[in-house]
């Protein structure tokens, strides 16, 4: 099936008399015992219908999480004591503190690198434990070649994670390019619709999917019921979305790049997520998320409305990431409307 078909159909009940079309929400913290679910820290039905839906469309088994940063924290604890992460410099920014945290506590060793730099990547990852992609980065969205940089890490016996938040599995199918663990941000485009809190991990090796969970139950890290459903119902519709979000997000593109008052534009040529630098700077940023009606200013990304942000404006974004630059989540409305809110307001910065 193609992954349209997949998105609207996985992870229902089976097509008989009298069985509802979606998965209820089910509220239960423990169950009569001597079944599968036994307690409401282990199992449940309505994470269970997500959960097959997520995996049938990244191609392997998926878990949901409370949030996406719980999935990134359960996944950097496979790696040993002293172990080394090899990580890009632009990662999330709470993927960042999260290593910080750990090698400032002795537990973990990091070595953050330009992912765009394949062969200084390979070298890295020479004695790496686990090798973290995110990939296109947030906010400066550099691509990274994961084939060639998974294969190098699988020969000094890492695990290869790949943070496929931004590209979702109908842009990027990670597992499919070498990688052991998918992670998500579910909160993003997933459920769409910026009403949710959640993350995931999908692998297809079993042995790790047993250890993820296990972790998983004992950490307590797992989302609350109506976060599932609601994750899931925005599932449904991931592919309308995302096609009219990056069909926006292209179109928004090619005005952006001659408006005088954009110094640069930044675009992987796929996604929702577009990075522009203000030509007069940080300033310029501050002021141009204050002067639109249809764009939010807002962190989060991913939902059917627009937002942006500059990003710099959070003490943990990397120092490399430029002073001006607003990273666009584009929407789902339309196009014309979006470049004229936008248009209007990088004009009047501009005079
Ligand atoms: C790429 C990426 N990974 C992980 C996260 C963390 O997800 P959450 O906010 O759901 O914990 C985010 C959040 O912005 C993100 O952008």
């Amino acid at each position: 099936m193609k992954p349209a078909t997949v998105a609207v159909t996985a992870g229902r009940p089976p097509h008989e008399v009298d069985q509802p079309l979606s998965e209820p929400i089910t509220m239960a913290s423990t169950y009569v015992a001597g079944g599968e679910r036994e307690y409401g820290r282990y199992a449940n039905p309505t994470w269970a219908a997500f959960e097959e839906a997520l995996g049938a469309l990244e191609g392997g088994r998926a878990l949901a999480f409370s949030s996406g940063m719980a999935a990134v924290t359960t996944v950097l604890d496979l790696v040993g004591h002293d172990g080394l992460v090899v990580a890009p410099a632009h990662s999330y920014t709470g993927t960042l503190l999260q290593l910080g945290d750990l090698e400032s506590r002795g537990r973990v060793r990091t070595r953050l690198v330009d992912i765009t730099d394949t062969e200084a990547v390979v070298a890295a990852c020479e004695d790496a434990a686990l090798v973290w992609f995110e990939s296109p980065t947030n906010p400066a969205l550099e691509v990274a070649d994961i084939p060639r940089i998974a294969a190098a890490a699988h020969e000094a016996g890492a695990y290869v994670v790949v943070d496929n938040t931004f590209a979702t599995p109908l842009l990027q199918q990670p597992l499919d390019l070498g990688a052991d663990i998918v992670v998500h941000s579910v909160t993003k485009f997933l459920a769409g619709h910026s009403d949710v809190l959640m993350g995931a991990v999908v692998t297809n090796d079993d042995q790790l999917h047993g250890v993820l969970k296990g972790r998983r139950d004992l950490l307590g890290s797992t989302p609350g019921t109506l976060e599932a459903w609601l994750a899931l119902r925005g599932l449904r519709t991931l592919h309308l979305r995302v096609e009219r979000s990056q069909a926006n997000a292209q179109e928004l593109v090619r005005r952006l790049s001659t408006h005088p008052a954009i110094g640069e534009v930044r675009y992987p040529g796929f996604g929702g997520i577009v990075s522009v630098v203000l030509a007069q700077g940080a300033m310029a940023a501050d002021l141009l998320v204050h002067k639109t009606s249809i764009w939010v200013h807002a962190t989060s990304l991913g939902g059917v409305e627009s937002t942006f942000e500059r990003r710099r404006r959070w003490k943990a974004e990397p120092a490399t990431i430029p002073d001006g630059l607003v990273r666009l989540s584009v929407g789902v409305e339309d196009v014309d409307d979006l470049w004229d809110d936008l248009r209007d307001a990088l004009s009047s910065l501009v005079g």
